[in-house]
């Protein structure tokens, strides 16, 4: 490649599920929304991207999404209710919720899979590389996962999708890369070149115990590979087989990213993510801690 790879600005967040796996609480609020000790879930991923010196961002929605729309809207009243009560503090943080990024909106007319919510964003993305987020991961680490994946894109100018290890009974639940030590050593052994990528396999046949996690960067010509791609599995659009065809054409790294990753939008997965934030909460942190440990398991 002679030009520079161009500068990450956009990211895209697939956020039309229908979060069948936490109802009945999605039944008519978005998955999305719920909330991790005091914000929604998704409100970290756009935090994520401020973090990662992403500009803009695209969300997809679908039917009953609009309290994501309305969360990193204004709220003149409820502010200046705030601000007549002196209650400056908090009418500054409801003011700063999403203020740093431009969002734009964009609706799945169906839920025909990740890969499809992916698709539908191609015209707003335009010719460039982007970042993808799931809104109910939460990637919490020295480094935002969506700025390490930035940088390894800008430095290479090839796509970059996170993964970590997961435990063997866990490998069925997760797409799982099958990968090699990658030529480039900057990343050390962090840093892998996918060969292919397999949709929750049964843990004998796995490649890998790296599993996909949530965060990409992928250049634009993952749209064309998305526009070819035929339903798979239940009927849906998978992300999961764009990304194989991109990884045979132009290559996909998978990089191991720092930190813990939290799939909130799994029952457990969130409950292990609010005790975790909870007991790093500045404000009832430390309580909290003597709560657990004077409960009898
Ligand atoms: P998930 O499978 O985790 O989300 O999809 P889901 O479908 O909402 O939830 P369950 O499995 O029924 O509990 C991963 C991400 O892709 C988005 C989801 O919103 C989620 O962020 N997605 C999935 C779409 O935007 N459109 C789809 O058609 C499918």
């Amino acid at each position: 490649m002679t030009d520079k790879p161009k500068r990450v600005r956009t990211a895209v967040f697939p956020a039309a599920g229908l979060g069948t796996r936490f109802l009945p609480a999605t039944k008519a609020q978005p998955k999305e929304m719920l909330p991790i000790v005091d914000k929604p879930l998704i409100q970290y991923a756009v935090e994520e991207c401020a973090a990662s010196g992403i500009e803009n961002i695209i969300i997809v929605t679908g039917r009953g999404k609009n309290a994501i729309e309305d969360h990193f809207d204004q709220a003149p009243e409820l502010e200046r209710f705030l601000r007549d009560k002196g209650d400056t503090a908090r009418a500054d943080l409801v003011r700063d919720i999403g203020a740093k990024i431009h969002f734009s909106y964009t609706r799945q007319r169906d839920p025909l899979g990740l890969g499809h919510a992916v698709l539908v964003a191609r015209e707003l993305v335009g010719d460039e590389p982007f970042a993808v987020l799931l809104g109910d991961v939460i990637c919490d680490g020295p480094k935002p996962a969506t700025r390490a994946l930035c940088d390894v894109y800008e430095e290479t100018g090839i796509g970059a999708i996170a993964v970590e290890p997961v435990p063997r009974e866990l490998i069925h639940l997760y797409g799982i890369v099958d990968a090699r030590p990658a030529t480039e050593r900057k990343w050390g052994e962090r840093l892998r070149q996918i060969l292919d990528l397999v949709e929750k396999p049964d843990a004998e046949k796995a490649p890998s115990n790296l599993s996909v996690t949530g965060r990409y960067v992928l250049p634009p010509e993952i749209f064309d590979h998305l526009e070819k791609t035929k339903p798979g599995r239940g009927g849906e659009i998978q992300l999961t087989d764009g990304l194989r065809a991109l990884a045979r054409e132009q290559g996909l790294w998978a990089l191991i990213t720092e930190g813990k990753t939290y799939d909130a939008g799994d029952k457990l997965g969130f409950l292990k993510a609010t005790v975790e934030f909870a007991l790093k909460n500045p404000e009832f942190g430390d309580e909290f801690r003597a709560y657990l440990k004077a409960m009898e398991f």
